[in-house]
C-alpha cells in the first residue's frame, strides 16, 4: 500500500536548513495497522504529512497504491488527498460553524458527489462512529471525544486507502481515548491500512507493528500484537 525508500525532508534549504527527515525507508502492507513513536522534534508529524500529501520530500521516493507521487503537482496532490488518504488530527480540525453531518459531507462536496448521496454516505460514516444522535450539533456542543469521532467519519466518508492519525488522542482523557482506540481497533478489522502517531505505548500496543522514529531515522521496529478491545465490540 506505502513504500517509502530513502525518504528526505529539509525544511527552509536556504536559511539554517532544518534536517527533520534524514532517509527513512518502510513498507506498510494493505490492512495493515502501523504505530509510530518517537521523541518531540523526531519528525513524527512531517513523516505523515508527507504520507498524507500535505507536503512534498525534498528526496526519495514514495509510492501510495502503486503511484509514484513525490514528484507530482500540487493539483495532483490534491486530487490523491481527496481519493485516497483520510486524515485525522489531534485538535479535530472541524468547522466551527457546521454540524457534524455537514462536516463529514464536506469531503464528497469537494468530490463533486451529489447531494443525495453525499448525505447518505455522510449519515453511514457517522454511524460507524456512533454519532448517529448527535448529527445536528456543532463542534462546541460536543465532547473531545465526540468531535474526535466525527472527525474520524469525516476521514472516512470518502473511503479511503489509508487512514492517518496524528497524536487523535492527543487532547483526550484516558477513558475516551480508550473508546477512539477501539473505533481504530474496529477498522483495523475491516481491514482499513492505519498509520498512528502516538506519545503513549498504551495506545500504540493496540496497533500491529510499532516504529520507532529518532531524530529523522528509523530507530528501530517491534512487532506488537494489537490489543483486545476493552469494551464489548458491540457498544462501539
Ligand atoms: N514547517 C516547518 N518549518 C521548519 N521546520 C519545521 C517545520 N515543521 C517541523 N519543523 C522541524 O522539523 C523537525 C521535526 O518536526 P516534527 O513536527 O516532524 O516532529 P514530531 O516528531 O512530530 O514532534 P512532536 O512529537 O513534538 O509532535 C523539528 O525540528 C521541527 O522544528
Ligand atoms: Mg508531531
Amino acid at each position: 500500500m506505502i513504500q517509502v525508500k530513502d525518504l528526505v525532508k529539509i525544511y527552509r534549504p536556504e536559511l539554517n536548513p532544518v534536517h527533520a527527515l534524514r532517509g527513512i525507508s518502510v513498507s506498510i502492507e494493505p490492512g495493515e495497522f502501523v504505530a509510530i513513536m518517537g521523541p518531540s522534534g523526531s519528525g513524527k508529524s512531517t513523516f505523515m504529512n508527507l504520507l498524507g500529501c500535505l507536503d512534498t520530500p525534498t528526496s526519495g521516493s514514495y509510492i501510495l497504491d502503486g503511484q509514484e507521487v513525490s514528484t507530482m503537482t500540487g493539483d495532483q496532490l490534491a486530487e490523491i488527498r481527496n481519493k485516497k488518504i483520510g486524515f485525522v488530527f489531534q485538535s479535530f480540525n472541524l468547522l466551527p460553524r457546521m454540524s457534524a453531518l455537514r462536516n463529514v459531507e464536506l469531503p464528497l462536496v469537494y468530490a463533486g458527489v451529489g447531494k443525495k448521496e453525499r448525505r447518505q454516505r455522510a449519515l453511514e460514516a457517522l454511524e460507524k462512529v456512533g454519532m448517529q444522535d448527535r448529527i445536528d450539533h456543532r463542534p462546541a456542543e460536543l465532547s473531545g471525544g465526540q468531535n474526535q469521532r466525527v472527525a474520524i467519519a469525516r476521514a472516512l466518508v470518502n473511503n479511503p486507502a489509508i487512514l492517518l492519525a496524528d497524536e487523535p488522542t492527543g487532547n483526550l482523557d484516558s477513558r475516551t481515548s480508550e473508546e477512539i482506540m477501539n473505533i481504530f481497533c474496529s477498522l483495523h478489522k475491516e481491514k482499513t491500512t492505519i498509520v498512528l502517531v502516538t506519545h503513549e505505548r498504551e495506545i500504540a500496543l493496540y496497533s500491529s507493528r510499532i516504529l520507532h522514529f529518532r531524530d529523522g531515522l528509523l530507530d528501530k521496529e517491534e512487532a506488537s500484537v494489537g490489543n483486545t478491545p476493552a469494551v464489548p465490540e458491540e457498544k462501539i
